[in-house]
């Protein structure tokens, strides 16, 4: 648990007492080896990882870099890539671990590159990332200047490609909790900005999901919300009747002015659409490190307008607002 001291230490500071008083608890219970069939293999698999020096690390490329390929053994360099093989499949990079690309199934830095000139600056601030998968853009806020980044999100095998990662690039204020946002407790108030990217349509109340999101921020802090949308007019809304683009839990799609009006009635100011891009095959596939269907798979073979299940194909919007 000592690894989270600074974490608790800096919530504290920004009064989410609450919180920093519940999390050793909810850590306990949350790596509790019954949980999860795999978790104690991936944690052996962890404490195996060589302990190294990187010679360089940049935050600010495509490609999160740590270390450079001539800083290790060619044999310790086989052993690694073996390593992180071992927790396929990699969604969310690249990544470029010691000459070694992960190319991920998603090419998460276009979407960074989408938002980063929208947002406000991340220097000095507390920044939250709900659903942050293994941490690829954790770590491109902090490269961005972030005080410290807390990231959550209840997959377990992106929690532990994180913890994988942050053990090669060594300590640093960027953390992936294994929680949920339900997990939080209400009235923290206290991040500078607050990223929800991949979520709300995951959520079977989408409003109270905003809510929740205002409710992590400090007055006058910043929303960065992507989700998938629909072309359409204020009011509409698609609920998918079974699957979306073979997903199970996909929820609300709603039209870029429905859900601008949702912020709206949950009390979000200065909404500002900043983005709306289809996802593309490049953008989304499947890779020597994540070797299962991909988008392609999950679009119709005659018409990519449209997913296998005949509904308009994934396109996103990326909004940014502020709590009052
Ligand atoms: C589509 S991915 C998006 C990952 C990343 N934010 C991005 O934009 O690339 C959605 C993520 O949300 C996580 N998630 C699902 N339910 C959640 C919840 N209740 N609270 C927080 N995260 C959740 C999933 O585990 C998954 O990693």
């Amino acid at each position: 648990m000592t690894e989270y001291q600074p974490l608790i230490k800096v919530l504290h500071e920004a009064k989410a007492d609450a919180w920093a008083e519940l999390l050793p608890k909810q850590l306990v219970s949350a790596f509790d080896a019954d949980k999860h069939g795999h978790l104690e293999e991936w944690q052996t698999l962890i404490e195996q990882l060589p302990v190294l020096t990187p010679s360089q690390r940049n935050l600010n490329a495509d490609a999160v870099q740590i270390g450079r390929s001539d800083d290790l053994a060619d044999e310790t360099k086989k052993q690694l890539e073996h390593y992180l093989k071992k927790l396929h499949p990699w969604r969310k990079g690249p990544y470029d671990l010691f000459g070694i690309k992960i190319d991920t199934e998603w090419r998460s830095d276009w979407k960074w590159d989408r938002l980063k000139d929208h947002i406000a600056p991340l220097q000095h601030r507390l920044v939250f990332d709900v659903g942050c998968g293994n941490g690829y853009h954790c770590w491109r806020m902090l490269g961005a200047g972030a005080k410290m980044v807390v990231g959550i999100d209840p997959t377990l095998l992106s929690v532990m490609q994180f913890t994988a990662v942050k053990k090669l690039h060594g300590e640093a204020p960027v953390y992936v909790l294994p929680l949920g946002i339900e997990d939080v407790p209400y009235g923290l108030k206290a991040f500078d900005t607050v990223f929800s990217m991949g979520v709300l349509y995951h959520r079977r109340s989408p409003i109270d999901h905003l809510l929740e999101l205002r409710d992590c921020l400090q007055a006058g802090g910043e929303l960065v919300l992507e989700t998938l949308v629909i072309d359409g007019g204020l009011g509409e809304v698609l609920l998918p009747e079974d699957r979306y683009a073979k997903m199970r839990n996909v929820w609300f799609l709603p039209s870029c002015d429905t859900l601008i009006s949702w912020l709206k009635r949950c009390g979000f100011k200065n909404i500002r659409l900043v983005d709306v891009t289809t996802t593309t095959v490049e953008e989304q596939r499947s890779t020597e490190w994540m070797r299962f269907h991909s988008l392609k798979d999950f679009l119709d073979a005659e018409d990519p307008r449209l997913t296998c299940e005949g509904l308009p194909a994934p396109k996103r919007a990326i909004i940014t607002a502020n709590s009052a």
